[in-house]
């Protein structure tokens, strides 16, 4: 129970097999009394199933992350429920389909500005409404992949964006590290899930990491809810600004 007492905020379940859900799970598992949000009425039956399971009295809120007054109302609640807040996970990605297939040439200006607002300037947004809540000190997690570093055939916009979400991480982490707020991010291995089934080729990103990463396997969820609890910890006390690769090895290989 290494998060009893810590209070989380959970940003990105969509359904069981969200990445979001694997790292709520093993926060939950680890003593963490957690609130989730959800994007909206498209999604909201699934998460409230899910959400469920957490106990009657978890806050489930609505919000869409590129609307500011969503995410001040869901902070205001948050704090008038819990009084504080210790754990924020940020798991949250949108590009429009056009964008993540063909060339990255041809990415128009407004799926580019849709995709940052989506899936990287939310961090911001998230981070600089979370840190008055978090006078205990806190852990903010972002999920990100691969592409932010090198070409990801088709990924595309959603590469750039991850890059501005990992710069923007390292920028929090030092605007934020005086109030002891560390922020991370996950560099994860291709996952089966919604988000990840809109990437063109998918299925080949899966059984290449097979065959190519060092441990030759596809990573398991629950090993992403592990390295949320870690860097939930204080045992991570010392690692901010930080992009940790749980991929089974891949991102260092060249050939
Ligand atoms: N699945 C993978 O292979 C993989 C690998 C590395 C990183 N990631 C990242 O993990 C995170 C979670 O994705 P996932 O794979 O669990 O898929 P998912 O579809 O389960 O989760 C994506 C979430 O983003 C939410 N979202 C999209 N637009 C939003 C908005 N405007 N406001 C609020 N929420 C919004 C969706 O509702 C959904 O809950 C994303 O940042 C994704 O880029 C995924």
């Amino acid at each position: 129970m290494i998060l009893a007492g810590k209070i989380g905020l959970v940003f990105g379940v969509a359904n069981k097999r969200s990445i979001a859900w694997a790292i709520a799970q093993a926060w939950k598992e680890a003593g963490a009394t957690l609130a989730f949000t959800y994007q909206g009425e498209r999604v909201r039956e699934n998460v409230e199933e899910l959400v469920e399971t957490f106990g009657p009295d978890t806050l489930l809120l609505p919000c869409d992350v590129t609307r500011d007054e969503e995410i001040d109302r869901v902070f205001a609640e948050v704090g008038q429920r819990h009084g504080k807040l210790h754990l924020l996970l940020h798991s949250v990605a949108y590009a429009p389909r056009e964008a993540l297939e063909g060339e990255f040439v041809k990415t128009s200006r407004e799926a580019f500005r849709v995709a940052h607002d989506v899936s990287a300037y939310s961090l911001v947004a998230l981070a600089r409404a979370a840190a008055p809540l978090m006078t205990e000190g806190g852990s903010i997690i972002a999920m990100s992949y691969y592409g932010a570093a090198k070409v990801i055939p088709h990924y595309n916009v959603m590469g750039v964006a991850k890059a501005s979400l990992e710069a923007s991480a390292r920028y929090l982490a030092y605007d934020l590290g005086t109030k002891k707020i560390r922020v991370n991010c996950i560099s994860a291995g291709p996952v089966n899930t919604l988000a990840a089934r809109g990437i063109v080729g998918f299925n080949t990103m899966l059984k290449r990491y097979e065959k190519h990463s060092p441990l030759q396997r596809n990573l398991l969820p629950e090993e992403l809810g592990a390295t949320g609890v870690f860097l939930a910890c204080d045992g991570a006390g010392a690692i901010t600004g930080q992009t940790i690769y749980v991929d089974c090895g891949y991102e260092i290989m060249a050939m």
